[in-house]
Parts: structure tokens; sequence; C-alpha cells
């Protein structure tokens, strides 16, 4: 059985930041689907390419059964690790189901990390960031914010009423987010 600790916000709020310092410090792998979507994107022979390059630019959400087969590789390649951050997923109802329907009895959530931010806040974070990613521009973030707050955040609002929800405000330095971080994991995650 993997243990998964889901990581949502909006886009920009901190997620790949706060995870690589878990990964650095608490063990736990870090996978971020929109990277494992990046790479099978530029993956020569990939028959999803077209289709995912189409859903970045558009800041629309990939078909769950490519995602959840990235993850769930990435999962099974990672040796036995104590946890995994699933960072940027489920993101819709569709990946939420497709995960139900594929990883229950194989996967165990612990929690959902939520990393709250005011969106203008993480708009400029991602127009500042300087990644060279096509959907770091106003157009593609407008449609970015736009899922967020009308796909992404009902499925937060779903596991806060199973009360699997621990938000940290992440409109503060990192070394303050991951304070709070690090408490959150000490009181759920038995690290
Ligand atoms: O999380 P990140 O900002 O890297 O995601 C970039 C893009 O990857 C999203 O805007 C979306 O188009 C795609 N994505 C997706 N499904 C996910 C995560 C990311 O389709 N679960
Ligand atoms: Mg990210």
């Amino acid at each position: 059985m993997h243990n998964v600790v889901f990581v949502l916000g909006p886009p920009g709020s901190g997620k790949g930041t706060i995870c690589a310092k878990i990964q650095e410090n608490l063990g736990y792998v870090h996978l971020s689907a929109g990277d494992l979507l990046r790479a099978e994107r530029q993956r020569e022979g990939s028959e999803f390419g077209a289709l995912i390059e189409q859903h970045i630019r558009n800041g629309s959400i990939v078909p769950v059964e490519i995602t959840c087969a990235l993850l769930e590789n990435a999962m099974n390649n990672s040796g036995d690790a104590k946890g995994f951050l699933v960072d940027g997923f489920p993101r819709n109802e569709d990946n939420l189901q497709g995960w139900n329907k594929q990883m229950t009895g194989k996967a165990l959530i612990q929690f959902v990390l939520f990393l709250s931010c005011p969106v203008p806040i993480c708009i400029q974070r991602c127009l500042n960031r300087g990644q060279g990613r096509t959907d770091d521009n106003e157009e593609s973030l407008k449609k970015r914010v736009e899922t967020y707050n009308h796909q992404t955040f009902p499925i937060i609002e779903h596991f806060e009423k199973n009360g699997l929800v621990r938000e940290v405000k992440s409109e503060r330095s990192v070394e303050e987010i991951y304070a709070d971080v690090v408490e959150v994991f000490n009181q759920t995650a038995k690290v």
C-alpha cells in the first residue's frame, strides 16, 4: 500500500517548492502531476504529446487515464518510499473518480495539504518565476485560474468534508510556510 499526501493549491501557491523541501527533509517522494505530464509530452514516441500540449496551453485538465497511469508507474518505480507527495492532483472530478477507480486498495490518502494563497499574488509569482513554461503567460494563467476556481476548489471542499484537509497559508516566506508544513506532518503522518 502506498501512503499518499495530495498537495493542492492555486497555480503559483508554492506546491513544487514546498514539496522539494519535504522530500529533502522528511523522506517523502515528490511526484508532480504537471511535471510528469510535461515529461510525457517530450517523450519520443508518446502518443499523447499533442493532447497534453493542448491541455497545458489551455489550462484545462488532461484525461485521468493518462495522468493516473503516469503517477502509478512513478510510484511503482520508486522502491519502498515511506510516502508520496502527489502534487497538483486530483485537479477535477474526472481526476478524483479515475484515482478512486484505479488506486483504491493500492494507495492510502493520509491527508490533503492545501497551500492557500490569494490568486492575484499567485498570478504575479507565475509571471515572475521565469521557468520558461508555455503556460506562465497572462492568457494561459487566466484559464488556469478559472480551472482552479471552478474545478479544483470543489475537490478541496470535498476532501474538507471528509476531514482530510490541512490548510497552510502560503502568502509568506518559504521558511514560514515550511515550518507549518512540518507541524502538519508531525501531527498527521507520524514521520
Ligand atoms: O501543476 P502544474 O501547474 O504544473 O500543471 C500544469 C498543467 O498541467 C495544468 O494547467 C494542466 O493543464 C496539466 N495538469 C493536468 N492534470 C493534473 C495536473 C496538471 O492536466 N492533474
Ligand atoms: Mg508545480
